[in-house]
């Protein structure tokens, strides 16, 4: 089995200091044999971050990507730029992005596209609301999620996570993330036969040091995407020894 991943999501948090605190901590203090890890700050610290993160394994991420390489798509960043930046890894439709800045299935299929064909690997997210889940129709959303967010001959990550587990401090439980990825996995290999067998899945909403062993002993979890946890060197640190 390969080894799992464990992505930080910085979101719109921390100043320059901060985030060269977080990753001098974090490179300090990540074993080598860990899991692979990933950590996404805001796009304007990403070029900050790239010495430090050298000498380590630790990759750098971004939180979204436009679809086109370059043009007039003002305040936007392309994937080329990432990739020149050494960025490796891309969070794309997250449903922050979805809610606040209305990035539709398409949207988020066209990003995945441009991110791979730059080379970076797309962390593509899904998720359903409460309401969602509540009447029982969970299962749906998330098909048609995947079925409209992910290109043809997708390569990339999937995350699922539920916007109800987002920032809320309520994971969802063991039992309702097997049997979503159950549901995901099967899910994948409609749309994408054999190779959907290998399509990485990660859980992301409240993930902590406390949750995370559970979470990821779950089959089927390949690793987390850990948003407020993130922050904090010595919970982000436990997170990826939890990791195998
Ligand atoms: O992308 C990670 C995120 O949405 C989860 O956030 O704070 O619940 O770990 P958090």
């Amino acid at each position: 089995m390969s080894r799992q991943i464990i992505v930080g999501n910085w979101k719109m948090n921390g100043t320059s200091r901060d985030s060269l605190a977080l990753v001098q901590a974090l490179v300090a203090g990540v074993p080598a044999s860990a899991a692979d890890v990933v950590v996404c700050p805001p796009f304007t610290q990403l070029a900050l971050l790239t010495d430090t993160l050298k000498p380590s394994t630790i990759a750098l991420g971004a939180q979204d990507c436009h679809k086109d390489s370059a043009g007039a798509h003002t305040g936007d960043i392309s994937a080329p730029m990432l990739t020149d930046l050494g960025v490796s890894y891309v969070v794309l439709g997250h449903s922050e992005r979805r809610q606040e800045h209305g990035e539709l299935d398409e949207t988020v299929r066209e990003k995945t596209v441009a991110a791979i064909k730059a080379g970076l690997t797309p962390i593509v997210c899904i998720g359903e609301t409460e309401d969602q889940r509540e009447s029982g129709d969970h299962f749906d959303i998330l098909g048609w999620q995947i079925k409209g967010s992910l290109p043809d001959g997708f390569a990339g990550i999937l995350a699922y996570e539920p916007i109800w587990a987002i920032g809320t401090g309520r994971a969802a439980t063991t039992e309702e993330i097997a049997e979503t990825m159950t549901f995901l996995r099967e899910e994948l290999v409609r749309q994408f036969g054999e190779a959907g067998k290998n399509i990485k899945i990660l859980y992301g909403g409240s993930v902590n040091d406390k949750n995370a062993a559970s979470i990821l002993s779950i089959t089927d979890v390949a690793g987390a995407l850990v948003g407020g946890a993130s922050l904090k060197a010595e919970a982000f640190l436990s997170i990826i020894s939890a990791a195998s």
